[in-house]
């Protein structure tokens, strides 16, 4: 019988799980993340931790573990918050939560293309304030998604999601940026292939981002790369934030560079870089695109069922590496 410390409420199947296996475990209930101090402690006392996006489990954190620790189960499919290389040394599983949220993910990129191209969160303000004084052949004239085409950065699943939904949902043309091209894709969706991003960028209506945080694509998105891209289009994101460079964003949204950006994701989350509110051609959630009640459960079963394989001596069914 092992000991798990879950570091947050997340849907009660995890524990379900992991409870029927035997285990004993430990949730933390309170509203307030964990410190610093009781994540540090957990890695000493606990055989497995199932952890958040929003905790570090760095250097520090890895070598303050016991012996004991087998596995971080991470309630992410991104884990970029963890020092993989740091756990591989201390021989600690580390997994993640890929492929369940993948259609949840891709549904909340179009909702927030729709959402910026269509000014629907813009058109309810308005029309919330008392503004609308009758139909008016002008007013709060969007863009029409069909026939445009929307540049996937990075075609993994989630980008690929996203593509399916973009040409058979609204008939836009596909083109992708990505370390190699995907024959089957482009032949499935008809979809143009760019080794490089700058190349892409003056062709798309929309760009989409679905890559993971690393080295390679912080800041991927600049002011360089915002100037090349039409003065008409869209950026989504609903990756990571620090791969666009939030304050250049703010700067070519001002200055209309770029005509719109929806944002889930940002830079020094949960803060929002300076001016990014004031901006009427700007739509923002509070990184919630696997926010479903489908997805978020099966994440919870998910992250269980690695610690329970690990546990067994088993191997995970999602490791990192
Ligand atoms: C959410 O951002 C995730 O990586 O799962
Ligand atoms: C708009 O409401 C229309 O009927 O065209």
């Amino acid at each position: 019988m092992a000991k798990i410390f879950i570091t947050y409420q997340i849907p009660s199947i995890a524990q379900e799980l992991l409870e029927q296996a035997g285990h004993t475990v430990t949730v933390h209930t309170d509203e307030a993340l964990i410190t610093r101090d009781t994540l540090l402690q957990s890695v000493k006392e606990y055989d497995a931790v199932l952890s958040l996006l929003t905790e570090k489990i760095d250097q520090e954190v890895l070598a303050a573990a016991g012996p004991q620790l087998k596995i971080i189960a991470n309630y992410a499919v991104g884990f970029d918050n963890i020092d993989v290389k740091a756990a591989q040394v201390k021989h600690i599983t580390i997994t993640n939560t890929p492929d369940v949220l993948n259609e949840a993910v891709a549904e909340h990129a179009i909702s927030l293309l729709v959402a910026v191209a269509r000014r629907i969160v813009e058109a309810d303000r308005f029309t919330r304030a008392g503004k609308y004084k009758g139909w008016r052949p002008l007013l709060l004239l969007g863009t029409q998604l069909k026939d445009k085409t929307i540049g996937i950065v990075g075609l993994g699943r989630i980008g690929t999601a996203v593509a399916r939904r973009a040409k058979l949902g609204f008939g836009m043309k596909i083109a992708y940026n990505d370390i190699k091209p995907n024959a089957e894709f482009e032949a499935e969706f008809g979809a143009t292939f760019y080794s490089e991003l700058d190349a892409m960028l003056p062709h798309v209506d929309a760009l989409s981002l679905h890559v993971p945080l690393i080295d390679a694509t912080h800041h991927l998105i600049n002011k360089e790369r915002l100037a090349h891209m039409k003065t008409t289009a869209f950026l989504i994101n609903t990756s990571r934030g620090p791969v666009i460079d939030e304050y250049a964003l703010v700067q070519a949204l001002r200055s209309h560079t770029i005509a719109g950006a929806a944002l889930d994701v940002f830079e020094q989350e949960p803060e929002l870089a300076s001016g990014l509110d004031e901006l009427e051609n700007v739509v923002v959630t509070p990184h919630i695109a696997s926010a479903t009640i489908e997805t978020r459960t099966a994440m919870a079963e998910l992250a269980a069922k690695n610690i329970i394989a690990v546990l067994e001596g088993k191997l995970p069914l999602t490791p990192v590496t």
